[in-house]
């Protein structure tokens, strides 16, 4: 059970002096990560939710203060309805009621919606405050502090509205895993193995051969799990901020994962639970393929990892139709065909908007098992 990477920081490099480290280090380093950096912490915001709010806040204060800062902190009720316009007025209000100045970082202390919904308030609040993400759930970890997206949710779909906006670091603490339910941690799963099979065959077999101790969450793997995935996305990131090309193999099982979350309805499965059947979907998509079709050995290999994750049933009354319908209204459509990010191989991935209407059908059929 090797340590494939025991590195202590993954680095997304970025023109403009605009590049930042991924420190993977505890919460209470925080003020001497900011301090190296030369981040003014004097006055600085938490933006943080109940949840994790409970658990991590304090320890966070305790250390700025510590180190001479004059904190004030403000806590969103957790879930994905706080990235609204609503919420996100109530973070100005409060930001602006502290008296904050340009050079006041505001810290992200949460998952994904406090990073998205923070980083946002980051990037608009006097045309942009120094932002500091401290991701604590694993999709956070190892996808969403990293890359600069930010922004919230509208009636029309989910992170309509956004901003790319870098942090200036993101500290990410592996022990604030443990008290993650065990959903958000299969979910979080998800998201990494994806990178594995996108960009990096030899952290899929460490994967493989890491499962079980994976799964059980143990310490011995949890740290190196987190920062091979988090790498891979710096990696990805570097090569491609805007997501004008490499970025998008991030979507791998996105334009399947998005169509279900939308025809469930959010909250009755999680982003990573989709994006895994995405995967599958994705995968027989890639083993339909004249060129590149994908060996029918790394596939066994993948449907195993994949099969790893545990998804939730999709009722028979949520029909193909409607999924392929629904797929049409993703916004990552950028042409007049749907993008799907396919395997070549393992760790290898490429886009193309030319698969038949029949395939995408029976990519569905073989990924819900009718
Ligand atoms: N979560 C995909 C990306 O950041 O591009």
């Amino acid at each position: 059970m090797g340590n494939l990477n025991t590195t202590s920081s993954a680095q997304v490099v970025l023109p403009e002096n605009r590049s930042y480290h991924v420190r993977f280090d505890s919460i209470s380093s925080l003020p001497f990560h900011l301090a190296e950096l030369g981040v003014n912490f004097d006055h600085c915001l938490i933006v943080t939710d109940t949840n994790v709010g409970d658990l991590y806040q304090a320890t966070l204060v305790r250390k700025l203060e510590g180190a001479g800062a004059s904190v004030h902190s403000f806590r969103l009720p957790a879930g994905e309805s706080s990235k609204s316009p609503e919420l996100l007025a109530l973070i100005y209000d409060f930001a602006l009621s502290k008296g904050i100045s340009r050079i006041t970082p505001i810290i992200a202390l949460g998952g994904g919606v406090v990073g998205d919904i923070a980083g946002f308030a980051a990037a608009t609040l006097l045309r942009g405050l120094p932002l500091i993400h401290v991701p604590t759930s694993l999709v956070a970890q190892v996808d969403s502090s990293i890359g600069g997206k930010t922004g919230y949710n509208h009636s029309a779909g989910k992170n309509l509205i956004g901003a790319f906006y870098q942090p200036l670091l993101v500290l990410s603490d592996a022990d604030t895993l443990v008290t993650l339910p065990d959903r958000e941690w299969t979910s979080g799963m998800a998201e990494a193995i994806k990178h594995s099979l996108i960009y990096d065959d030899r952290f899929f077999s460490w994967i493989e051969d890491n499962l079980d101790a994976i799964l059980r969450r143990e310490a011995s793997v949890v740290a190196s799990f987190v920062a091979q995935a988090a790498s891979i996305k710096c990696n990805v990131v570097s090569k491609d901020e805007k997501e004008s090309g490499l970025r998008m193999i991030l979507n791998f099982g996105h334009t399947f994962g998005h169509a279900l979350e939308r025809s469930l309805g959010y909250g009755n499965i999680t982003h990573g639970e989709a994006v895994a059947i995405g995967m599958r979907a994705a995968l027989f998509l890639s083993s339909t393929r004249d060129v590149h079709e994908i060996d029918r050995i790394e596939l066994g290999r993948i449907d195993r990892v994949l099969s790893s994750i545990p998804v939730p049933d999709i009722p028979e009354s949520v029909s193909i139709d409607a999924l392929c319908a629904s797929m049409n209204t993703d916004k990552k459509r950028t042409t007049a065909s749907l993008r799907f990010v396919l395997l070549r191989r393992l760790g290898q991935a490429y886009t193309t908007i030319d698969v038949p209407n029949e395939h995408v059908r029976a990519a569905w059929q073989t990924a819900l098992d009718r």
